[in-house]
């Protein structure tokens, strides 16, 4: 070693004690505290270490930690967030008059980077004024900075790159407009479409959906469209896509929760009605729901090619089937994918969520996509699943997926 090295080395080396130092002072600090809640520090020492034989105490304090670390800094970001560009949009949401959209504004397109061939781009409907749902995805599961656990993990040691993008389109609040812009260009991770961000427009999103990764050159093998109150269980999914892709990868895809024989609701009062004219036949052809599915990125030209030239409806899942059906594609059932779609147990902050959650925690974190999770249970959801998938055996005893169903169902 050269003698230039030598001070290198000494703060290196000062800089990795200053680290323990943080370490211990983090540990005793937040020891049981940290809200990787449910599955706490206790109940897991002494099945890991005393029987399990596969973890010693040292790697699982060492793994813990680290987990607990990246859980702390998450929520403290999340916070800081809430405090400022959050309050901005919460001030903008209750103080601000609607206006009529003028839609003719130009609209600043956001260039979206995607770097050579991604393997999954994952795009995320959200509404203008949910900067919130949106940074939570940020600081979890949407960025590839903050995933957690083993990347080549059952990918065959290969790495799988992915991207995600929030779609959105305008709001009657021009005060919001103005936020989501500034926010696209810091965090260049929104396309903005001009149409009215609406839930009767949703439709058009879906169409802009696979318009733009085409406009702006952005090529991935898959993509998964979900929305921003769902999580996904990324190791989960890559895991799935990747023995799929080795598997069967130029057979296009189209999966994820699949409905068969779904009525078209002709009640005008409804906000799912859609009129004989646009939709003649009193079902829809098989289509997934849309809180998460994945489609083969090379099927985007040919659903705009023949997007073009059919009619389209107001049910933006539906007449994605529609679509895939006059391309000869048929969709996939998957079970885990928005198993406990009408489960609102998950959703929200309130106690029966956070015991729901508790109780099938080892159920939930075998699932790929689960609906109504957001906010701040993101990153619950998102730090505990990785705690499970570091010590798979604990929850081996204790998978009652069933169970958890039947609770779910009598809603
Ligand atoms: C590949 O396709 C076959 C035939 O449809 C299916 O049985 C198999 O489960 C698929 N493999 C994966 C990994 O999806
Ligand atoms: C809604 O449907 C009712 C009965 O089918 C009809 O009388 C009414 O004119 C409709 N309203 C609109 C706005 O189309
Ligand atoms: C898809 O799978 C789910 C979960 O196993 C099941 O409840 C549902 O009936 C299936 N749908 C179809 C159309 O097979």
């Amino acid at each position: 070693m050269s003698r230039a090295l030598k001070p290198c080395v000494l703060l290196v080396l000062l800089f990795l004690l200053g680290l323990l130092f943080a370490f211990n002072s983090f540990f005793a600090n937040y020891g049981n505290k940290v809200a990787i809640t449910q599955i706490t520090h206790q109940s897991l020492r002494p099945k890991l270490t005393e029987h399990d034989g596969l973890y010693s105490a040292a790697d699982m304090n060492k793994h813990l930690s680290f987990l607990r670390k990246g859980f702390r800094r998450s929520l403290d970001k999340y916070d800081a967030s809430r405090r400022n560009f959050g309050k901005k949009f919460n001030d903008a949401v209750e103080n601000e008059p609607l206006h009529i959209l003028d839609l003719s504004e130009e609209i600043l397109q956001q260039k979206i980077v995607c770097k050579n061939e991604l393997f999954l781009l994952i795009q995320v409907h959200s509404s203008p004024e949910n900067f919130m749902s949106r940074q939570a995805i940020r600081l979890t599961w949407g960025s590839m900075e903050h995933f957690i656990g083993n990347r080549q993990q059952n990918n065959g040691g290969k790495f799988r790159s992915w991207k995600t993008v929030f779609l959105i389109g305008q709001s009657s609040n021009t005060k919001i407009n103005h936020l989501v812009k500034q926010e696209a260009s810091i965090y260049k991770d929104i396309v903005i479409g001009s149409f009215e961000d609406t839930y009767r427009n949703l439709y058009m999103k879906m169409i802009f959906s696979i318009n733009w990764p085409l406009d702006q050159k952005c090529h991935a093998s898959y993509i998964l469209k979900t929305d921003e109150d769902c999580f996904v269980n990324m190791g989960n999914l890559l895991n799935w896509l990747s023995s799929y892709h080795e598997a069967n990868g130029t057979r296009p895809l189209y999966a994820g929760r699949v409905q068969i024989g779904t009525n078209v609701i002709r009640d005008n009062k409804s906000r799912y009605y859609i009129s004989k004219k646009d939709h003649p036949a009193n079902k829809f052809h098989a289509y997934v729901s849309g809180g998460g599915y994945v489609i083969s990125g090379n099927l985007l030209p040919l659903l705009v090619e023949v997007s073009r030239r059919s009619p389209v409806f107001p049910n933006e899942d539906a007449l994605l089937g529609s679509l895939m059906h006059r391309l000869g594609v048929q969709p996939t059932n998957n079970s885990k994918f928005l198993p406990l779609i009408l489960c609102f147990f998950l959703y929200g902050e309130d106690a029966e969520a956070d015991s729901f959650r508790e109780t099938h925690m080892c159920g939930l974190s075998r699932q790929i996509i689960l609906h109504g999770v957001r906010d701040k249970s993101q990153l619950e959801m998102h730090f505990n699943s990785a705690l499970l998938n570091y010590f798979p055996t604990f929850c081996s005893s204790q998978t009652n997926y069933d169970e958890m169903r039947d609770q779910c169902e009598d809603e």
